[in-house]
């Protein structure tokens, strides 16, 4: 039949397909999410995220070289304490674990690497919650910026290239980047978590850092039916100071990722969160689906929606994938 316009036709092999592929994927657009933990001597495996581990600190040192090594855009570094306590003391600890953590990032990678840092509280409260607590029991949103003006100062003093408010804290950007520059810390980006939603799917991230929290979040992470208050979050970031603007999590939410892309003129990140790595990690050890095959379709999906970084924990993996 004579059918003028057939898509098929750029189908048809291999090298046609590669020819108008719209979507790259590479490992310099990747960007790996490390746990480390304080008080161990060897790794310890998160049984909800198969593959994923808590470092000790060297084994660390070895997963960030390697990340070098494969030509990652960087790694997001996550800090378990020992001990944690109403305000998070750990946090600021120059001995803390995620600030010797970053030292010691930067020390086996210097600048092959972004070094990022995960700036927040949760990981170090005993209560789990991102900021500290008023005689209610409610985040304070002031005290607790206070607090993430002293954590920036302590994460770029420890070498940190970027660091990465994801707290949700109305204001956040603009009192780290003031903190950050009034140390002399002019250098050190910003990756701001602008449209972080309140998700179910966040459930295998909470063993990874032994989380003690009770409840939820959905004080200050957002309703995950609000698409245009996501980029109302992400351009106030933008005023505010943020290099990076990110979206999370990112598969339910390809469509923030878009809408922010379109809106601002920064590099937008999405975070593929755990929850959305143990699903497929899960179905593929049942064998119903091709392990592989979902885990490229996935960070192309969230790279086709507009994400021009992605966080994942197959940062690593599918660096190699793409490798061949
Ligand atoms: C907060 C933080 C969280 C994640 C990244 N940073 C947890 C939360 O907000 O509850 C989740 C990442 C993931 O699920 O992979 N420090």
């Amino acid at each position: 039949m004579d059918l003028p316009i057939r898509p098929r036709r750029l189908r048809g092999t291999a090298a046609l397909r590669a020819m108008v592929s719209e979507t790259s994927l590479e490992p310099r657009q990747l960007v790996l999410p490390l746990f480390v933990r304080e008080g161990i001597d060897a790794p310890v495996p998160i049984g909800s995220m198969p593959g994923v581990v808590q470092h000790t600190r060297s084994s660390l040192r070895q997963a960030v070289a390697e990340a070098a090594g494969l030509g990652l855009g960087g790694v997001m570094l996550f800090g378990v304490p020992e001990r944690k306590d109403a305000i998070g003391s750990g946090a600021l600890a120059e001995d803390g674990i995620l600030n010797v953590a970053i030292t010691d990032a930067v020390a086996e990678v210097g600048d092959a690497l972004t070094v990022m840092s995960d700036l927040c509280l949760d990981e170090f409260t005993d209560h789990g919650h991102c900021g500290v607590l008023d005689g209610e029991g409610r985040v304070d949103n002031d005290a607790t910026l206070a607090v993430y003006a002293e954590m920036a100062r302590a994460h770029a003093a420890a070498g940190a290239h970027m660091v990465g408010p994801s707290g949700m804290m109305d204001g956040q950007v603009g009192v780290i980047r003031a903190a950050l520059d009034g140390a002399g810390h002019h250098d050190v980006a910003i990756l701001a978590y602008s449209a972080k939603y309140a998700s179910a799917f966040y459930g295998p991230f909470r063993e990874a850092v032994d989380s003690s929290l009770v409840g939820d979040r959905r004080t200050y992470q957002q309703d995950p039916g609000n698409g245009l208050e996501g980029v109302r979050e992400a351009l106030l970031d933008v005023a505010e100071g943020a290099d990076i603007v990110m979206v999370k999590p990112a598969m339910g939410f390809l469509d923030v990722v878009r809408r922010v892309r379109d809106a601002v003129d920064v590099p937008v990140a999405a975070y593929n969160i755990s929850g959305e790595y143990s699903m497929v990690e899960a179905a593929a050890a049942n064998g119903w689906i091709d392990r592989e095959a979902a885990i490229l379709e996935t960070l192309t999906s969230i790279r086709r929606a507009g994400a021009d970084v992605v966080l994942t924990y197959w940062a690593a993996e599918a660096a190699r994938l793409l490798r061949g």
